[in-house]
Parts: structure tokens; sequence; C-alpha cells
């Protein structure tokens, strides 16, 4: 079993993911800014998983914190969730992006270096295909620009893990490529909480449900898809924590810097999530169509072949259950963590 250093791992897919390692016997020290996330989440995963973790709140930009956290505890690998995450703030404060999660990156691999610990499994996006590839996306296709910032520094950071393994063979580094992230932990008591109003679709379908909200805007329905709603690939929390665990004990065993896509493979569109939503959970989501939200893409989804060749990883959740788990976490807390 191993020691983790869990960056961000108050947040959304980091609290899940603490949850799954401390399931797995591993033992875990989150260090979270709390800049977007409470420290509630941690004490519920505590609870849920009857077992106790570390709490630092420090900030991956500076240096004396993480090297304290590294002198501290003998860390065996890092998942790095730490950063920034809202589109829209990328194209307004481009800074801030760059800064927290391209130099915020490059201390932490400082940081490791210097501690010796070089397993780091890091939290990428399918965003790094760019607007041109087709789906589903393959690993190795080449990856392109992403149109808007918070894309960008996903991909300078993969391009920055990858020539650190290059340069040096201590390395052995993971980047997952989410595809969407939905759901929640069954019990309801861990779940997605965003500040303000939502920027992603389910968190704002479930605001819409428990009545913060009055209605959703679906961006577009005249998009070359089937029912002319966007199609993405939504993939359940714990399905994406699980890949975790087992990214770490495949980093632990193996050198080099290697991508896996983590979806289900299956395109799903925003109507459909509308529609199931309403079916599975019994609500009705007062919705109108707007118009296009610029920057969206009509339609990705993942090839996730690789994830199940190499990791052994593969999705158990259903579309049902990510929109029931979604549900019952918005619903036993209307407020989030507060
Ligand atoms: P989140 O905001 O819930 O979690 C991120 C955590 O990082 C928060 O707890 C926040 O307080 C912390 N943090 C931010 N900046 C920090 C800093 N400078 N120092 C220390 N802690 C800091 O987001 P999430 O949805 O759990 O996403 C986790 C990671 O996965 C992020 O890197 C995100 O870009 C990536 N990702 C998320 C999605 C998604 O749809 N949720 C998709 C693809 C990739
Ligand atoms: C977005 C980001 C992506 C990031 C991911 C996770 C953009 C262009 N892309 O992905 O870079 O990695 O979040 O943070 O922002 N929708 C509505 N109404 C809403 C909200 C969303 O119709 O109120 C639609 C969108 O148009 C999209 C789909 O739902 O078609 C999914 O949107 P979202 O949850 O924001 O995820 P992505 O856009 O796929």
């Amino acid at each position: 079993m191993a020691n983790i250093l869990v960056t961000g791992g108050a947040g959304y897919i980091g609290s899940h993911t603490c949850l799954e390692l401390l399931h797995a016997g591993h033992d875990v020290v989150v260090f979270d800014n709390l800049s977007n996330s409470s420290e509630e989440s941690l004490r519920r995963v505590e609870k849920l998983a009857n077992k106790s973790s570390v709490f630092v709140q420090g900030d991956i930009r500076h240096q004396a914190e993480l090297d304290q956290v590294f002198q501290a505890h003998q860390i065996d690998a890092v998942i790095h969730f730490a950063g920034l995450k809202a589109v829209g703030e990328s194209q307004k404060n481009p800074l801030i992006y760059f800064d927290n999660n391209i130099a915020g990156s490059v201390q932490l691999i400082k940081s490791m270096e210097k501690a010796g610990v070089f397993n780091l499994v890091f939290s990428s996006s399918a965003t790094v295909y760019g607007e041109s590839n087709p789906s589903p996306y393959q690993e190795d296709m080449p990856l392109s620009l992403p149109n808007n910032n918070y894309g960008y520094t996903k991909l300078i950071i993969e391009q920055i893990l990858e020539k650190m393994a290059l340069a040096d063979s201590r390395w052995s580094i993971a980047l997952l490529r989410y595809f969407n992230p939905v759901g929640a932990h069954k019990s309801g008591q861990i779940g997605e909480d965003p500040q303000g109003i939502p920027n992603n679709l389910m968190p704002y379908v479930t605001q819409v449900a428990v009545g913060r909200r009055e209605s959703l805007s679906i961006f577009g329905n005249d998009y070359p898809t089937k029912d002319g709603t966007c199609e993405r690939d939504f993939i359940h929390v714990v399905d994406l924590a699980q890949a975790h665990v087992l990214a770490v004990a495949n980093r632990l065993n193996n050198k080099g810097c290697r991508a896996w896509n983590i979806g289900t493979g299956s395109p799903i569109s925003v109507l459909k999530i509308k529609e199931t939503f309403e079916r599975v959970n019994g609500i009705q989501i007062p919705t109108e169509f707007t118009k296009r939200r610029v920057g969206d893409l009509s339609a990705f989804y993942a090839d996730a072949s690789r994830a199940k060749a190499e990791l052994g990883w593969q999705p158990q959740y259903t579309l049902e259950d990510m929109l029931a788990d979604s549900w019952n976490w918005q619903k036993q807390n209307p407020n989030g963590f507060n």
C-alpha cells in the first residue's frame, strides 16, 4: 500500500478519488488551498471510509508549503488535481490560469524532484484533442490547440510532463484525459458543489431540479447530431476515481509518460440528459433552447480501449446511475457543503 499526495483532493473529483484510495488501503495526504472547495468534503470522505487522512491547507504555487509536505510525509506518488477549470473565466483572466495551472504544476514538479518522488498522475482533459480530431478520440492522435485558455493550460502541462519524462528516466507519469465527469458517491454525502452559477451541464440541471435556478438553457439545437443538441461522453465520477487508483498502481510499476482516455465511449446528447434525468428521478426540468455557446464542439467521445487493456479499467455505472446519483447528492445537499 502506498502513501499518496492528492493535490486538489478536497474538490469534486479529488474527494471521490480520496475515498476510493482509502477503500483500496492507501494512505492519503490532501494538499488543497480550498479556493474552490470545502474541508467538509474530506470530513465526509473520512467518515465514509472509516479511516482518517491528512489535510494540509496550502497552495501548489508556494514552494515552501509544498516542500514542507514532502519533508513531513514519505510520499510514494502524487495525484495532481489542483487547478482552476472555468473556461469562461480563463478567457477573461488568462494569467490566473497560467499561474495556477501551469506555474503551479511546474512548482509541484520541482518539489517532487527535490523530494525524490517521481510517480505522478495528472488530471488532463479531452480538450487537448482540440477542434479538428474526429471522435472517437484515441490517445495517439496528434493533439491540437484547444480554443480556450483553460484547455491550453492542460495541453502545455501535458507537454511539460512528457518532456520531463524524456529528460529523466526516473519519472513515471500518467496523463488521464477525462471526458465529462458527472454523478456522485452513492451515499449522497459528497458531490459536485460549484460556486456561483454552474458553467457545466450537470450541476445546472440538478440546481434547476432543487429549485435554485428557474430553467435550463440548452445551448443550441441545430448541431449536426441526432436530436440537434451537442453530444458528450459522460462518465460517473466514481468510475473516474477508480481509474486513478488503477493509474497509481500502474505508475508505481512502470516508467515513462503515458496517456489514457477516461470516458465510456458512448456519446449522449444534452437533450437525452435532460429527458433521462426527468424519467429516472421523476422531476420535470423546465427547459428552453438558446443560441449556441461559443467554443462548444458538436460532439466528442472517447475510445477507451487503451485504459481497459493497460489499466484493467472499465466503467461500471450506467447513465441512469449517473443521473440518479447526481440528484441524490443535490437533494440531500441543496446548498452543497454549506
Ligand atoms: P474542483 O475545482 O472541484 O477541484 C480542484 C481543487 O483544486 C479544488 O479543491 C481547489 O480548491 C483546488 N485548487 C485550485 N487551485 C489550487 C492551488 N493553486 N493550490 C492548491 N489547491 C488548488 O475541480 P474538479 O472538477 O474536481 O477537477 C479536478 C481536476 O480535473 C482539475 O485539474 C480539472 O481541470 C480537471 N478536469 C476536470 C473536469 C471536470 O469536468 N470536472 C474535466 C477535465 C479535467
Ligand atoms: C467544458 C469545457 C471543457 C472542460 C469541461 C470540464 C467548454 C467549451 N468546454 O466541457 O474544456 O474540460 O467543461 O470543466 O466550456 N450545456 C447546456 N446548458 C448549460 C450547460 C451546458 O446546454 O447550462 C451544454 C453545452 O453546450 C455542452 C454540454 O452541455 O454541449 C456539456 O457542457 P459542459 O458540462 O460545460 O461540458 P463541456 O462543454 O463538454
